[in-house]
């Protein structure tokens, strides 16, 4: 699996030094765009701020991402709708409306390139159509200039399309090294491999330790912007689904007839397409095929099954990046910004964006921020419907089988997502890991770059069993979400520790 195309071009990202000041007012954990968005606003209106990241800038779904900023997000206004009200939907459009504004003028001011063009929820089979009618009417019913289409005319097959004109899409390196920059000129400090390991809430005075892998100190608040909340072991993460999908840039066949605009389907597995032009060059962005983390037997084959989606419909297409990342999916299916109860009142959490955080990320940013400075909030998501957040959040907490969760996550997400097989628990496809078991323990054995690894495969956030990911050679959790390298090195996710090494 290769690195994204973002990282392949990724420009600078200023960061600095560990902060030599042992107190700030807030420290923000985690340096992609809630991270970011966050620190600018809080360095912006007069406080000190050091935002702390555990890998790189960007090392999240931030330096990932397809980067289509819309309105239009698959079905989610109709699944909003349905499942809690016309109320909540319209909350939630807002919040979106004003982060895509924000991040139309934030890229304007600071020299982002950004190209304007159409989204498209489609249909690929007469299955879907329904869907499509039903996000034009919810759309409609919002306000949004949406135009409903019978056709297209496209290189895949479309049997209906809602389309929302004057949409983003953008480079999300360029975005993330502008934001580096707009920070670092407000005065916060970022931190790269600074990994967050403890944050423990003090009385008196105030405030909140913080030690992390490159020194410790103390600040006022915390802002956890870490995708799901680290630490966190009670509800919040158990209401976080996490998702990875994939993503591959094509070389188009010379003179290929390319889509105008921005494409998700609403089948299963969903379909996502883009292009981006760097210099003379166009790329053809493919992706979707996502899946609960840590529930897939084989994910080298989700790549393949996109490559074979595009070389169908796009003959003689060549893949020159294929990666992958994920996001998280609220049970409730609206963003969260809160305070976290465990925090006394200092410590607070944004994210689960569903993977349409290019617009929520910058409005729970501005939500986050007002928490912390403790004015009136201009920025809400909507409170979901107890009848609706029952339905799902019971199915969560009940025991519900992986699959079940999976549906769950289908039905959440609107737009189709895959259903995961379920991790295996005997041997992986790929003769480089075995998963078998030390009397109760599971033990995961791989061999990667020649070196034999042996770890345990339970989870040291809350004991969840581990799976083998064969495109990315890590143990994922199929929990909430942690991922570990083969050899048991942290990647992401809730858990702040490695896999015990045996
Ligand atoms: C494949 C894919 C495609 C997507 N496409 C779109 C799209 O087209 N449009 C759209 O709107 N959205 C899309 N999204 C969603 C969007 O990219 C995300 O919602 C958004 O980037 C989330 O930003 P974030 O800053 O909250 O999280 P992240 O970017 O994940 O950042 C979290 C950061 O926290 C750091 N961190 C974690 N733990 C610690 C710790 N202990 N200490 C310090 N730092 C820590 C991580 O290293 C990471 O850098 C997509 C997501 C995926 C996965
Ligand atoms: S991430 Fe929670 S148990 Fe693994």
């Amino acid at each position: 699996m290769s690195t994204s195309l973002w990282h392949d071009h990724a420009p600078d990202y200023p960061t600095s030094p560990f902060p030599t000041s042992a107190h700030v007012d807030v420290a923000v954990v985690g340096a992609g765009f809630t991270g970011l968005i966050t620190a600018l606003l809080l360095a912006e209106a007069g406080r000190s701020v050091a935002v702390l990241e555990a890998r790189q800038v960007g090392a999240g779904a931030s330096g990932a991402t397809t980067a289509k900023t819309t309105l239009l997000q698959g079905t989610r206004l109709s699944t909003l709708t349905r499942t809690h009200n016309k109320e909540l939907a319209a909350d939630y459009l807002s919040a979106s409306r004003l982060g895509q504004d924000w991040l139309r003028e934030f890229c304007r001011d600071h020299g982002v390139d950004t190209h304007t063009t159409s989204a498209f929820t489609f249909a690929a089979t007469e299955k879907g159509v329904q869907q499509v009618e039903a996000e034009h009417r919810a759309a409609h019913d919002l306000g949004l200039p949406t135009v409903l289409h019978d056709n297209l005319v496209t290189p895949f097959p479309v049997q209906a399309a809602v389309e929302l004109p004057e949409q983003l899409q953008l480079n999300p390196a360029d975005l993330l090294s502008a934001l580096c920059r707009a920070v670092t000129d407000a005065g916060a400090t970022i931190t790269e491999q600074a990994r967050v390991t403890e944050v423990l809430p003090r009385e008196a005075p105030s405030r909140v330790e913080i030690s992390t892998s490159a020194g410790d100190l103390t600040a006022d608040r915390v802002v956890l912007a870490t995708a799901t909340p680290i630490l966190d072991k009670r509800t919040t993460t158990m209401e976080l689904v996490p998702q990875r999908s994939y993503l591959c840039a094509f070389d188009p066949a010379p003179n290929a007839a390319l889509p105008d605009g921005m494409f998700i389907s609403v089948e299963s597995p969903s379909v996502s397409l883009r292009t981006h032009t760097l210099g003379e060059e166009t790329k053809l962005l493919v992706g979707g095929y996502g899946h609960r983390t840590g529930q897939s037997r084989s994910t080298v084959e989700r790549l393949t099954e996109i490559e074979n989606w595009t070389t169908e419909h796009f003959p003689g297409t060549r893949r020159t990046h294929g990666w992958s990342a994920q996001d998280y999916h609220p049970v409730s299916m609206v963003p969260m910004v809160e305070t976290l109860h465990w925090g006394e009142g200092l410590v607070h959490f944004a994210g689960g964006y569903s993977k349409w955080g290019m617009t929520s990320a910058p409005a729970a940013a501005h939500q986050v921020a007002d928490l912390v400075l403790e004015r009136p909030g201009r920025v809400t998501f909507g409170s979901p419907s107890t009848l609706g957040t029952a339905k799902t959040t019971a199915q969560m907490q009940s025991g519900a089988t992986t699959s079940q969760v999976s549906n769950l996550v289908q039905a959440v997400t609107g737009a189709g997502d895959d259903r995961g097989d379920g991790p295996d628990d005997s041997t992986t496809d790929d003769s480089d890991a075995n998963v078998g078991r030390e009397g109760l323990r599971p033990v995961g054995e791989a061999t990667v770059n020649g070196q034999a690894c042996r770890v345990s495969l339970t989870c040291p956030h809350l004991g969840g069993t581990l799976a083998w990911n064969d495109a990315e050679e890590s143990w994922d959790c199929p929990l909430h979400g942690s991922r570990f390298t083969a050899d048991g090195t942290l990647l992401e996710g809730p858990a702040v520790g490695d896999l015990k090494r045996l």
